[in-house]
């Protein structure tokens, strides 16, 4: 199954876990920036993952490649996502820029999978948060990076068996 990953970095942090990710998942990693709809060809597993600004914002290259989703008549029929944030000095809007990727991707018809549970995590408020679940991985560089390799290890052998 051709597999894209589609990342949004500021500082390099999520750029960084996306290499790991692709590397797990067979897949090709791709910044936001360089997207295009070459890139996208034949893709039929789309992977989204960017962390959050500002207080509670997608990050700037992932929200343009968003917003300019469905010019791109992507092919996949599902996709997942993950996010990178601060639960502690940002634990209000932690990985909030998950549920927006998330509705990018339902807005354009894929089936979302994926998710991933909220235990284990120490934070207050997450638009990205559906019931006991976020709509997809959750990560933490700054204060939980020992825990980042278990987690995409899991969480790869949970999109498998969902795909
Ligand atoms: C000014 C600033 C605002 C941030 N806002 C949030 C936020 O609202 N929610 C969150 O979970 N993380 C927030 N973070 C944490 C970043 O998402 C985190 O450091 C991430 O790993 C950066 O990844 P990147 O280098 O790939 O952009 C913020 C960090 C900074 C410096």
């Amino acid at each position: 199954m051709k597999t894209v990953i589609i990342y949004g970095s500021t500082t390099g942090t999520t750029e960084a876990v996306a290499e790991d990710l692709a590397t797990e998942l067979g897949a090709t990693a791709i910044a936001a920036a360089d997207a295009d709809a070459a890139a996208l060809e034949g893709c039929e597993f789309l992977v989204l993952g960017a962390s959050t600004w500002g207080m509670g914002d997608l990050q700037d290259d992932m929200a343009d490649f968003i917003s300019g989703l469905e010019s791109l008549n992507i092919s996949a029929s599902c996709g997942a996502v993950f996010g990178l944030g601060d639960q502690f000095g940002f634990g209000d809007s932690f990985v909030d820029g998950i549920a927006d990727m998330a509705e990018a991707l339902d807005d354009q018809g894929l089936k979302l999978v994926g998710r991933w549970p909220v235990d284990g995590y120490a934070f207050s408020a997450s638009r990205a948060q559906d019931g006991t679940s976020f709509s997809g991985l959750a990560l933490d560089q700054d204060n939980e990076s020992e825990k980042t390799a278990d987690r995409i290890s899991a969480w790869v052998q949970r999109l498998k068996e969902e795909v």
